[in-house]
């Protein structure tokens, strides 16, 4: 077995034994100076996790041990660190840190000609509308980050998503739009993604005569856009350091600059370009990324967790764990290391749904459901936003209150004497006390945004990022390639293929049965 695998079985050694979370605040008095941490308008308090100092030593020797500042360095100097595609990973120098000069200078050129684009649009009033049309890392980011805009700076054009192949998603996107008004931003790394080039050519259909001068595209792949007949004056680049899911930094966000202006795109960068910064230059012990990465794994090594919550109080966030699905899963979802040897205990399944929603859906689960994590239900990240965007000051007061109650709830638990004690004289109180007892002990972290600034918002993106980043070192594995994605993509062309022929080739009698379902 590698030395890895020994050194996470070391953590699952440190973690068998019982921390009491509620008790560790009385047993570590400098418990909230050492677990909370800020960066800006960010702070992030992970006080409530089933982690004490002692955990936490073991968790940065770790870290230590698995040469993560050496890893820092690579990443930042533009080393290869996808090394699967032979690619750097330098979404940071879009934000103006890391990368060589050359990265330097395409970035900058871009980000003026996004700009100077961008501004001629709303100025000169033609387009009314937007269709951004993208999946994956071409969509989710763009998506996220437009809900959030809405709190601090209103949409100066319609901005409208179609990314699913299903044509629900294509039709809602350009119902009531008329087309002499719309742009249509095309939107694909590789410009080879089936449900982007089916839903850009419904949409081109759609233009009609405008066809020609109201669509643009964004890609990493030029000459695929050109041959889909795009012009080329109106393709914007970028580069294959930039990974898909981590692009809204880059041209991707081509239909946020147009739609919010490149002011608020701006602040955005500016904010992500912080935490870059404290990612780069803090210590480990004192660094955001890394406490967030090692947390969870704490969480996931340590504690066995085979999930993670994210809870965003916060509707204008409420995309916000389907974006760190495809950041945290597509990263880290692998079970082959860097060399090619077996490894488990990666990844978890990251889920969520904004809070108060999920209070009446899956909270039920996380009080009292089993897990086989060690302190049962699953991890919870909460995100808050400070500041009241809504001029609804009682909502939001009521809205934190929720989000803190649910991290206390979580900790605190219900004792069964206590339960017993309400209860007193029921017949079935010996069935009724254990349904009605919460074990609490369930660890959290909060983190809490002053205002949902793009700033903020650049801050938040950027810190799970570098958290996605520093496990997959630990993990070992190639955060930024996702090889797990191809096998269905090939099976579906082929399967389209033969239900349009209506020639069936070879398959097992389920996936026979079903294609023959469809006439
Ligand atoms: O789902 C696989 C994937 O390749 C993602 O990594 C990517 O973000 C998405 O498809 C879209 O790809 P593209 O931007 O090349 O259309």
């Amino acid at each position: 077995m590698t030395n890895r695998h020994n050194l996470l079985s070391n953590l699952a050694s440190e973690a068998d034994r019982d921390i009491s979370i509620a008790s560790l605040f009385d047993a570590e008095p400098n418990r909230l100076s050492r677990f909370v941490m800020r960066e800006g308008p960010l702070r992030a308090d992970f006080s409530k996790q089933a982690l004490d100092d002692k955990a936490l030593d073991a968790l940065l020797d770790l870290a230590a041990k698995c040469d993560l500042e050496e890893w820092r360095a690579k990443l930042f100097s533009g080393e290869r660190v996808n090394t699967s595609e032979d690619r750097a990973v330098l979404h940071m120098a879009l934000r103006g840190v890391g990368g060589t000069t050359v990265n330097q200078a395409e970035v900058s050129e871009m980000r003026q000609r996004m700009a100077a684009y961008a501004n001629a649009i709303r100025a000169e009033g033609k387009f009314k509308n937007i269709v951004h049309i993208g999946i994956g890392g071409s969509d989710l980011g763009p998506r996220l980050v437009a809900d959030a805009f809405e709190a601090s700076a209103g949409q100066s054009l319609t901005l409208r998503f179609a990314e699913n192949v299903d044509g629900a998603s294509v039709n809602d996107a350009i119902k009531g739009l008329d087309p002499a008004e719309t742009l249509a931003v095309v939107v694909s790394k590789s410009f080879g993604t089936q449900e982007t080039k089916m839903n850009g050519e419904s949409v081109r259909d759609w233009l009609g005569a405008h066809g020609g001068t109201n669509m643009i595209a964004v890609t990493a792949n030029r000459d695929r856009a050109v041959d889909f007949g795009i012009a080329a004056e109106n393709i914007f680049d970028f580069w294959d350091w930039v990974g898909g899911r981590y692009s809204v930094w880059s041209a991707v966000g081509l239909s946020l600059q147009i739609a919010y202006g490149p002011d608020v795109f701006g602040e955005f960068l500016d904010g992500a370009k912080a935490m870059d910064m404290h990612f780069r230059d803090q210590p480990l012990q004192e660094n955001l990324p890394v406490m967030m990465a090692l947390v969870g794994i704490w969480n996931r090594n340590g504690l066995g967790y085979g999930s993670q919550a994210v809870i965003p109080y916060a509707r204008r966030l409420r995309k916000f764990s389907a974006f760190l699905q495809q950041l945290e899963m597509e990263s880290n979802g692998k079970s082959a290391t860097r060399d090619g040897v077996a490894t488990t205990l990666t990844c978890p399944v990251i889920w969520g749904d904004e809070g108060t929603n999920g209070q009446h859906a899956f909270f039920q689960w996380l009080h009292q459901g089993p897990s086989e994590g060690r302190y049962g239900g699953a991890p919870v990240d909460f995100v808050a936003v400070l500041k009241d965007h809504e001029n609804r000051p009682d909502h939001h007061a009521a809205l934190l209150a929720n989000c803190f109650a649910q991290s206390e709830a979580l900790m605190l638990g219900k004792d069964e004497a206590v339960v017993r004690e309400e209860n007193a004289g029921r017949a079935d109180l010996d069935a009724l006390a254990p349904q009605k007892t919460f074990p609490g002990n369930r660890p959290s972290t909060t983190i809490t945004l002053d205002a949902l600034s793009p700033n903020a918002l650049g801050h938040l993106i950027a810190l799970y990022e570098h958290k996605t980043f520093v496990q997959g070192v630990i993990w070992n594995v190639n955060s930024f390639d996702q090889w797990g994605v191809e096998l269905g993509k090939v099976l579906a062309t082929t399967i389209l293929e033969e239900m349009t022929s209506g020639n069936s080739g070879d398959h097992d009698p389920s996936t026979t049965a079903l294609m023959g379902l469809v006439t």
